[in-house]
Order: C-alpha cells, then structure tokens, then sequence
C-alpha cells in the first residue's frame, strides 16, 4: 500500500476511563475545534459534538436529537435500575413536557429566594465545624455536605436522616461511573433499594399528611389528572440526588480551584464582592461540573457537516463549546468580568437545568461565605496531584485541601 492511501493518522485522543484524561480533558477538545465532529467507537459510534455553534444546533432540536437513553447498548442495566420510569432528563416530548411542567413549579425564583437564608445558615454551620477541627478541605467541609443538606430540606428528610441519605445519594452518583457493559455493583444496587423504599413510605405519609415540602408538593401533582406515577416520582428524587447535588458539589470545588490557581481573580473578587455572580458565570464556563451530555439521533441527519445516520449516539460537549475560541476570547484565561459570558454549563433548550438559580444561589452563598470567613486562603499543598472522582461527565475533585492561615 502506498503511503498516500494509508489511513490517516487519529488527531485526537479521548477516553473517559482514562483517569489522565479525566484529569485534564481541556488539551484534548483543541483538535476538536478544527472540521466536523469525530467519532469514537464505544461499542457503537460515538460523535463527538465539541464546538459551540454544533453544542447549540444539538440542544435546541430536540425533535432530531433524542434524550432517550438507548436501551439496547451498554447502559442497559443502569436504566433498568429503577424500573421503567423515565425522568425529565432522559425524555422527550410529550413526557418530557408533562414531566418538567409537574416537576418545576417548585423551582420558581420566589421559591428559590425564599431558600437563601437557610442555605446562609447551613453553609455558616458547616464552616463554623470546619474551624473547629482547624483544617479544611473544601468538599469534604463545605461542598459535599452543602448541596446535599439543601435538597433533604426541600425533600422534607429530617436531620437525623442526613447521614443515611448522603450515602444513598453517593451511591446514585457512583452508579454514573459504572463502565459501559458492565453490571451496576451489589452495593450501588441495595442503596437505589433502600432509597426507593424510604421514598415509598415518605410518599404514603405525605398523601396522608401533607406538608410544606418538595415530597407533598410532587405526591399532590401524583394524585391530580396530570399524575406523576409512583416510579416517576421517585425517579425524580433520584435526579434531584444526581443532577442537584453533585453538580453543585462540583462547582464550590472547581469554582474555589480556579481561584486558587488565579490569585489576581480572588484579590479582586475580595476587592470587589458585586463581581461575585460574574464570577460564579466564569466558574461554570471555565470548569463546568458537567462535561458533556448525550444524544442520540432519531433519523438520518447531519452535525456541523458530518452525516449521522439515525440511532447514532453523542457526546454533546457543553465543557469544550464553554471553551470554544470562535466564541469565547483568550478561552483557557479564566476572567470573573468576562463579559458577554454565554456559556452552556446549564445546557440549552427544552432540557435547560431546572436547578440553574438554584446552584447559582448555592455558590454565591458557599462563595461568600468562604472569602468572609478566610481572609487568607491557598491551597495546603500547591505540589499535589489532584484526584478527580470517577465520573466524565460530572468533573468534580475528591479533595480540596486549603490553609486557612
Ligand atoms: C452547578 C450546578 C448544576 C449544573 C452545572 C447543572 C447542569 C445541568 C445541565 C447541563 C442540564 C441539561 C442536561 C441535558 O440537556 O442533557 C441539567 C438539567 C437538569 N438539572 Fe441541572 N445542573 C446543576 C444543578 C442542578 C440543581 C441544583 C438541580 C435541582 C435541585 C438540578 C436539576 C436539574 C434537572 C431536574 C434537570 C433536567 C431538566 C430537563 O430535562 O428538562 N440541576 N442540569
């Protein structure tokens, strides 16, 4: 064979099991930019949808580009978990519609302003227990329980009950790890069986006695003609734990990391605290708790200029379209007073995250209550390999080590 008819070289390198790509992805979404997207093989072809203008085409048809997990690939025994149910992330209209409509009255600004000094009182609560020890470790301290505490709240679960589900809630997280053909492990499976048998009383206890809680609010919406059954329900507690809480775990983690990296960002947002919602604009952009979402193609079509044909799966790359320099100017420079700042951390669309001022809320009260708290923060070892947690797709550290003095 001449050496013109060789097949060309891959340009590219992705792999989300592999931890040194997990580590740092950014280098690896740089080819990307260049032509139409790529694919990989995971079993089947896998298109890689990295630039920002394709993220979008993607996100907003979702009449072309399914949300609909594939059932007869690798992520089998994961959607089996919990029945057939489906959640408002992983549908399409109509489901997707009735579901959203039902699930987010309870996400209103005024419901979420509402919130704010409780979460102020959890995050003082919890920084206060970190001072005593005299050490702190961002996630352990602050970002893990945080999220967590707030969605038990909204649940109604009582305190003594937080320990239990944390645990289910990691849990959940973990089974997002699992490899692709790989069965979900005993452990992960008795902890869906545990939350789901909680749930199960909570929810005949709220139709019996309902209170002022996200639970109540949900079995009430059950029990109308627009009916969310009972697995639909608990499948949206699950993607509450999923979705609402490790997601903005990962952004106090990966907020307070580029400010660590970028002392002249933290003097000035010290210097100037009105720049904090920017801020937390640029933490979303720069280093998104969500790396990529999926797809998958419903009939024959075309991406960016790449043909598809019908059932072919993406990875849609919300992370590498935040960095997308046709878009974003000098994109690897993470700048609080960027500005305009439209990234897709929160995705686009039907599918927009329903938690956005949520999490918004949260970091901007993690935020400030850490800087207030600290006048001195960097990290305790600046030599140290950071380890990431298992998943791709939710990019969060295990650790977040600071001295404080
Ligand atoms: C910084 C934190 C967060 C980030 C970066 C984030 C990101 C996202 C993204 C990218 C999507 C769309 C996925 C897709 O189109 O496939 C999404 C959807 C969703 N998010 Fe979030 N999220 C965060 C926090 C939260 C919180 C706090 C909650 C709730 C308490 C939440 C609940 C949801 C729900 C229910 C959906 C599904 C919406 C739908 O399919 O219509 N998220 N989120």
């Amino acid at each position: 064979m001449s050496e013109i008819q060789a097949a060309p070289a891959q340009d590219f390198y992705f792999n989300p099991w592999d931890e040194a790509f997990r580590a740092n992805p950014y280098p690896h979404y740089l080819p990307l930019y260049n032509g139409a997207p790529r694919t990989i093989d995971l079993l089947a072809p896998v298109a890689l949808v990295a630039r920002y203008a394709d993220v979008k085409s993607v996100l907003l048809d979702a009449a072309t580009f399914s949300s609909v997990l594939p059932t007869e690939n690798a992520l089998g025994d994961q959607n089996d978990i919990l029945a057939d149910a489906p959640t408002v992330l992983q549908s399409d209209p109509p489901v997707h519609t009735r579901l959203r409509r039902l699930v987010s009255r309870d996400f209103t600004p005024r419901r979420i302003r509402e919130l704010e000094p409780r979460i102020r009182q959890i995050a003082k609560e919890l920084l206060d227990r970190a001072s005593a020890k005299g050490s702190f470790d961002v996630m352990a301290d602050l970002a893990n329980p945080l999220p967590v505490m707030v969605i038990a709240e909204m649940l109604g679960v009582p305190p003594e009950m937080y320990p239990r589900f944390k645990h289910w809630s990691d849990k959940v997280v973990e089974s997002d790890n699992t490899l692709p053909g790989m069965p979900i492990p005993d452990d992960i499976k008795t902890a869906f069986k545990e939350l789901s048998d909680y749930f199960a009383v909570q929810i005949e206890l709220r139709r019996k006695t309902p209170g002022p809680d996200l639970v109540s609010a949900l079995v009430a919406a059950h029990d109308t003609a627009e009916a969310l059954s009972a697995g639909e329900l608990l499948q949206f507690v699950v993607l509450l734990l999923l979705a609402g809480n490790e997601t903005t775990t990962n952004l106090i983690g990966n907020g307070m990391l580029a400010l660590m990296r970028h002392r002249d960002q933290l003097e000035l947002l010290r210097k100037t605290p009105s720049l904090l919602g920017g801020a937390i604009e640029e933490m979303l952009r720069y280093d998104g708790p969500v790396q990529s979402t999926f797809r998958t193609a419903t009939r024959d079509c075309e991406v960016g200029g790449k043909p598809l044909a019908a059932k072919t799966g993406m990875f849609v790359i919300l992370a590498a379209a935040n960095r997308d320099p046709a878009i974003f100017a000098s994109p690897e420079r993470f700048d609080i007073t960027r500005s305009p700042n439209d990234h897709v951390a929160f995705g686009e669309g039907i599918h927009f995250c329903i938690g956005a001022g949520l999490a918004r809320l949260e970091g901007a009260v993690a935020f400030s209550a850490m800087l207030e708290r600290y006048p001195h923060l960097e990290l305790a070892d600046p030599g140290a390999v950071l380890k990431y947690k298992g998943s791709y797709f939710l990019r969060g550290l295990e650790h977040l080590n600071l001295a404080t003095d």
